[in-house]
């Protein structure tokens, strides 16, 4: 295996929650990425799943120091890039980029393709004159798939698929190593993902990228990514080479969110397990104790728990599930039983209450 490019430790993301008319004061905290720990060897790619609210996004932002990190180390080449300033932190963020879900909103409508191309080249003072950064900007056109006269249109002229190609450039302009890909193809029709996510590998192949991925749909980062990384209210709690993870998923949310991916072959979709998840994900700025999973667990037994929580651990080569009791579950120890949603009450304290715009002040 490669060397490592993205080595995440410990990484914590909280956001203080403050309240009060005339000075604020910290009454709890958003705990939206709660100690994660991943690598991402050179020229590979992790995909990162778990449901809405999760933190994927916060921890993407984290990676590229666009959200305040409050604990924890990112390494980027061997560099930790956490307490990184000024110059040494710019010429690093040349070297990874991001690509957002919407691409509509995340490209300027005033801006043609040209001008939003060039905007980055310039600003990490890439191309020696307007000559050599056209000439950047039409190579990075033809790697994605769309055509030079594409640099005097606006986004708006263009389809789904060809803004995100657009964007797409826009990272690949600037030469990065790294790409963050933030639910790159949850905004486009089904028969259009296929095609952006085909670019992506194709890049990777002949750019040798390395790759986050972050989606919430297991199915779209599976055949792209080497590992996979499934995220629960903060954390991870499981992670597999690809194909272990699809095969056999080991965690109880795991195999929750896998039992909802249809299955092609008829057959096997009639005897597929489905599991339905009681209750709502509860608020990371009021975590569960223990297993933050308990509350919603079919498995969560009467021991541990509610009161211990899992560290994730090595189960099988590369397999590593944040689970007491993911053994005597694999193999039927322990058997799936009904959940009583719990109900988070609006009033159990400040802490509690969904942070709103005015009350969430971001350091
Ligand atoms: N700037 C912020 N201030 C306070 N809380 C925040 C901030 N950004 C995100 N959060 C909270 O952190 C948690 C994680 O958010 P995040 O956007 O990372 O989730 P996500 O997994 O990307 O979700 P989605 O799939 O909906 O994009 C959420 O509860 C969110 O409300
Ligand atoms: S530790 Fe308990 S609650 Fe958590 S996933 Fe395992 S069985 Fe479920
Ligand atoms: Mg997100």
């Amino acid at each position: 295996m490669s060397a490592p490019l993205l080595e995440v430790r410990n990484l914590k993301v909280h956001y203080p929650i403050t309240s009060g008319i005339i000075f604020d004061r910290v009454v709890g905290q958003v705990r939206a990425v709660d100690g994660v720990d991943l690598t991402i060897p050179k020229g590979q790619t992790y995909g990162l799943v778990g449901e809405s609210g999760c933190g994927k996004s916060t921890l993407g932002k984290a990676v590229l120091r666009l959200a305040p990190v409050t604990e924890g180390s990112v390494q980027f080449d061997g560099t930790d890039i956490t307490t990184l300033q000024g110059e040494r932190l710019r010429a690093m963020r040349q070297r990874m980029q991001m690509i957002f879900q919407d691409p509509m909103s995340s490209l300027d409508p005033r801006q043609n393709v040209e001008s939003i191309l060039t905007e980055g080249l310039a600003a990490h003072g890439i191309g020696k004159n307007r000559a050599q950064q056209r000439e950047i900007i039409g190579e990075t056109l033809d790697r994605v798939g769309l055509p030079r006269w594409a640099l005097s249109r606006y986004p708006h002229e263009f389809s789904g698929g060809q803004r995100q190609r657009i964007g797409i450039a826009r990272a690949l302009a600037l030469g990065p190593d790294l790409i963050i890909a933030d639910e790159p193809v949850s905004a486009l029709d089904v028969s259009i993902q296929a095609q952006v996510v085909n670019l992506l590998d194709e890049l990777q192949d002949s750019l040798g990228l390395t790759y986050l991925v972050i989606a919430h749909d297991l199915a779209v980062v599976r055949h792209i990514s080497d590992t996979v990384g499934v995220m629960y209210l903060g954390a991870l709690v499981e992670e597999a080479p690809s194909d272990d993870l699809y095969a056999e998923p080991l965690h109880p949310y795991t195999r929750a969110l896998m039992s909802a991916v249809p299955v092609p072959d008829p057959d096997v979709e009639d005897r597929r397990e489905r599991i339905l998840l009681a209750g709502d994900l509860p608020s990371p700025s009021n975590p569960p104790p223990g297993c933050r999973f308990h509350t919603r667990c079919p498995w969560a037994q009467p021991e541990r728990c509610a009161d211990e929580r899992p560290e994730l651990v090595e189960i099988r080569p590369g397999h590593r599930v944040a689970c007491h009791w993911v053994n005597e579950i694999a193999d039927g120890r322990i058997q799936r039983h009904e959940v009583t949603p719990e109900l988070t009450k609006p009033d159990d304290d400040a802490a509690a209450s969904a942070p709103t715009v005015e009350t969430v002040h971001v350091p």
